[in-house]
C-alpha cells in the first residue's frame, strides 16, 4: 500500500494543527515527525511536547524520525508522547539491536534509517526484526534538499532482499521527494514517501492530492 507521510518540519508552525488536518483530509496516511538534536544533524527541530500537543490532531500514524545521538535514551518518552512508528539511525546507535528491542518493548513499530553513504549491510542481522526501513535520499538535517540519485539503487536492492526473505515491510524514502520523482521512487520499491517542502510549500491540499494521483496510477495496476 502506498502511503504519503508529510514531514511537518516544512509546515507553517503557526497553523500546524490546521495543516495536518488539511493533508490528512486530502489523503496523507502517516505524519512524519523529524526530531533533530543539533548533534547527530546540524539542525535542532522539536521534541516530545510538540508531539504530545499534535497527537490529538489526528489518529493517523505518527512516524517519528529520530535524528538524534544515542536515541535509546528517548524511546520511552516518544512512545508515551504518541509515536506509532519510531525510526532510529543505525549510525546513531552503538547497540542497534538493543534499541530495536526497546522500541518493540514499548509496543511501537520499529524503523531503522540509513544515511546515503551507509550500506544496507548494516541491517543484515536485524532486518527481520523491523517494520520499516527508512532510506534517506538526502543527507539528514534539513528540508528542501535535492534527492541523491544513487540512493534509489539502495531502495531497489532492499526491495529485492525483502522479496528474497519474504519480508513484507515498509520501505520509506525521505528527502527531496516530489510529485515529479514519486513514480520513480515507487518503481524502485519504496511504498512510504516522505514529503516536506513538496507538501507544505503552497497549497497543502492540492500538493497532497497530486501525490494521491500518482499513487492511484499504481493502485489501478
Ligand atoms: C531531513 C528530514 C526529511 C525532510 C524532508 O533530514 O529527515 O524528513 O524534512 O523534507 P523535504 O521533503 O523538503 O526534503
Ligand atoms: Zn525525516
Amino acid at each position: 500500500m502506498l502511503i504519503l507521510s508529510p514531514s511537518i518540519l516544512a509546515a507553517d508552525f503557526t497553523r500546524l494543527g490546521e495543516q495536518i488536518g488539511e493533508t490528512v483530509q486530502a489523503g496523507a496516511g502517516y505524519i512524519h515527525f523529524d526530531v533533530m538534536d543539533g548533534m547527530f544533524v546540524p539542525q535542532i527541530s522539536f521534541g516530545m511536547p510538540v508531539l504530545e500537543t499534535i497527537r490529538g490532531c489526528t489518529d493517523k500514524v505518527f512516524d517519528v524520525h529520530l535524528m538524534i545521538e544515542d536515541p535509546g535514551r528517548y524511546i520511552e518518552a516518544f512512545a508515551k508522547a504518541g509515536a506509532d512508528v519510531i525510526t532510529v539511525h543505525a549510525e546513531a546507535c552503538t547497540h542497534l539491536d538493543r534499541v530495536i528491542g526497546q522500541i518493540k518493548a514499548a509496543g511501537k513499530r520499529a524503523g531503522v534509517a540509513l544515511n546515503p553513504a551507509t550500506s544496507l549491510k548494516a541491517l543484515d542481522y536485524v532486518l527481520d526484526e523491523l517494520d520499516m526501513v527508512l532510506i534517506m535520499t538526502v543527507n539528514p538535517g534539513f528540508g528542501g534538499q535535492k534527492l541523491i540519485p544513487y540512493c534509489l539503487q539502495k531502495v531497489r536492492e532492499l526491495r529485492t532482499v525483502c522479496r528474497e526473505r519474504g519480508l513484507a515491510m515498509d520501505i520509506q524514502v525521505d528527502g527531496g521527494i516530489k510529485v515529479s520523482n514519486a513514480k520513480e521512487v515507487i518503481e524502485a520499491g519504496a511504498n512510504v514517501l516522505v514529503g516536506g517542502s513538496a507538501v507544505f510549500s503552497g497549497d497543502v491540499t492540492a500538493n497532497t492530492k497530486a501525490f494521491m494521483e500518482v499513487f492511484a496510477g499504481f493502485e489501478a495496476l
